[in-house]
């Protein structure tokens, strides 16, 4: 039995750092993916204006939400993305429009945001990075930073179902990579059923469950009343 634990979970937030290190062309703009070309229209259906971007990266997901009105504050642990994501905003607002976009660097699982009024959380590419045990409390904080009428829109992929490679695994499920250029990513692959289980655990009810093209889930989530603390 191996389980996670929290030099395990440093070695994954220091391999972020050393992973954003390495960039040297950040990417502001969205991928060219159908599911992608959908979030805009899919959040618009909702009472939505102030979005929290989990695990930003460098940003091209906060920018494009703020392009389409959105106020949006993004977060990442690492500092190299963060940097990187503030520099992006700069040229952004230069070349084109003065976007509401802020950039925190934080751990997601201890975020300390002074503010608490978003009423969406967006996640892309993020839970996948998480064991089982720090996604279901990352789930559980995040109602307070959250209005009592809230979504979480999130896309989850389908990750570490090849054993290429050199990891470790976790008896939940989460792997350890340990090849030099992933030397202590995480990655686990969130089945369909934990993510039901994960989100209605954590006081959220499913508004739509959609699968795409390269297998991805899309789930929009609403914060139940009967959760509201
Ligand atoms: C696959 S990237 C996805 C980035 C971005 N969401 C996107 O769609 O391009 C995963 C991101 O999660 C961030 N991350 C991983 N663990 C985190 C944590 N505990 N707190 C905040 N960010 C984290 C990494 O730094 C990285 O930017």
């Amino acid at each position: 039995m191996l389980q996670v634990n929290l030099e395990n979970y440093k070695m994954n937030l220091k391999f972020w750092e050393a992973a954003w290190q390495r960039v040297t062309k950040a990417v502001y703009t969205p991928p060219n993916l159908e599911y992608i070309k959908n979030i805009i229209p899919d959040l618009k259906k909702y009472p939505i204006t102030k979005i929290l971007d989990l695990a930003c990266g460098s940003g091209w997901l906060s920018f494009m939400l703020a392009k389409a009105g959105f106020k949006v504050r993004g977060v990442d642990t690492s500092e190299a993305a963060i940097n990187l994501a503030k520099k992006g905003n700069a040229e952004i607002e230069v070349r084109e429009q003065c976007l509401d976009v802020e950039f925190y660097c934080a751990d997601i699982l201890d975020m300390q945001l002074t503010e608490k009024d978003f009423d969406c959380v967006i996640m892309n590419a993020c839970l996948e990075h998480f064991d089982l045990a720090s996604a279901a409390q990352l789930l559980a904080n995040l109602k307070k930073h959250l209005k009592p009428q809230a979504y979480i829109y999130g896309v989850f992929d389908v990750v570490a179902t090849s054993n290429k490679g050199e990891f470790i695994c976790f008896d939940d499920g989460t792997r350890q990579y340990l090849d030099p250029m992933r030397k202590g990513m995480y990655l686990r692959n969130y089945s369909d059923e934990d993510l039901t289980r994960l989100f209605t655990e954590a006081g959220f009810k499913q508004l739509s469950y959609t699968t795409v093209d390269n297998g991805s889930r899309v789930l929009i989530l609403e914060r139940s009343l009967h959760s509201v603390q």
